[in-house]
C-alpha cells in the first residue's frame, strides 16, 4: 500500500490531485486536521525536524497551514490562503525551494506520513487511500531540490483536467 517509488533527477514527474472522496472518507475538515496534526507532531520528533521552526508557536503556524493546504488540494473548501491565486502545487514547489531537500529527506517525510496514515486512516477505503498516497509519493519528488552536485532541477507535468507542462 505505502510504497515509496524511486526517483532520479531526469525523470518527469506525473501526479494527480487526490480525489474528494478521500477528503470525505477521512472525515472532512476535522478528520484531515487530525491526520495532519498527528503527522506534524511526528515530524517534530523526527530526523527532519531541523528543517522546521523550533519555536512551538511558529511550528504550530506551519502545522495549521499544512492542514489547510491538504484540505484544499483534496477538493475540500478553499481555506489555504497563502498561494495568492497561483496554482497550489506550483506554489508548494516554490515554498520548498527555500530548503535544501534531498532524496533521503523525502523518504523520511513519506515514512512519517505512512505512520500517521496507519494510525488515522485505518477505516478509509483502500483505493482512496492508494490515490492519496500516489499523490504524496509522486508530488514529493518535486520537493527534492538538492542533488549530489547541489544543483536545483525539476520538471513538472501537471496531470489534471487540463494538463500543462511547466519547466523551471
Ligand atoms: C507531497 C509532498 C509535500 C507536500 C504536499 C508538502 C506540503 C507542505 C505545506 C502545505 C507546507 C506549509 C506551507 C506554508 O507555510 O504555507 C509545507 C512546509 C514545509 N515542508 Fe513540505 N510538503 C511536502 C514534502 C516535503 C518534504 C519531502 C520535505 C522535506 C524535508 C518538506 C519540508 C517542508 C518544510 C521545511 C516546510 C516549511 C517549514 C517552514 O515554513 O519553516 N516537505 N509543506
Amino acid at each position: 500500500m505505502f510504497e515509496i517509488s524511486d526517483f532520479n533527477e531526469n525523470e518527469r514527474v506525473r501526479f494527480k490531485n487526490p480525489p474528494k472522496e478521500f477528503f470525505e472518507a477521512i472525515g472532512g475538515i476535522e478528520g484531515m486536521k487530525k491526520l495532519m496534526y498527528k503527522f506534524y507532531d511526528k515530524i517534530y520528533e523526527s530526523e527532519i525536524s531541523h528543517f522546521f521552526p523550533q519555536e512551538i508557536e511558529e511550528f504550530n503556524k506551519v502545522k495549521e497551514k499544512n492542514a489547510k493546504f491538504f484540505i484544499q488540494i483534496c477538493g475540500g473548501p478553499k481555506v489555504y490562503e497563502e498561494a495568492n491565486g497561483m496554482d497550489l502545487n506550483e506554489y508548494m514547489i516554490k515554498v520548498h525551494d527555500d530548503f535544501s531537500i534531498t532524496k533521503k529527506d523525502r523518504i523520511e517525510w513519506l515514512g512519517i506520513m505512512k505512520e500517521a496514515l496507519e494510525e488515522e486512516a485505518k477505516y478509509v477505503d483502500k483505493e482512496l487511500l492508494k490515490a492519496f498516497w500516489d499523490y504524496l509519493d509522486n508530488f514529493s519528488k518535486l520537493t527534492i531540490n538538492s542533488f549530489n552536485q547541489k544543483e536545483k532541477f525539476y520538471k513538472v507535468l501537471l496531470d489534471k483536467n487540463d494538463p500543462k507542462e511547466i519547466a523551471f
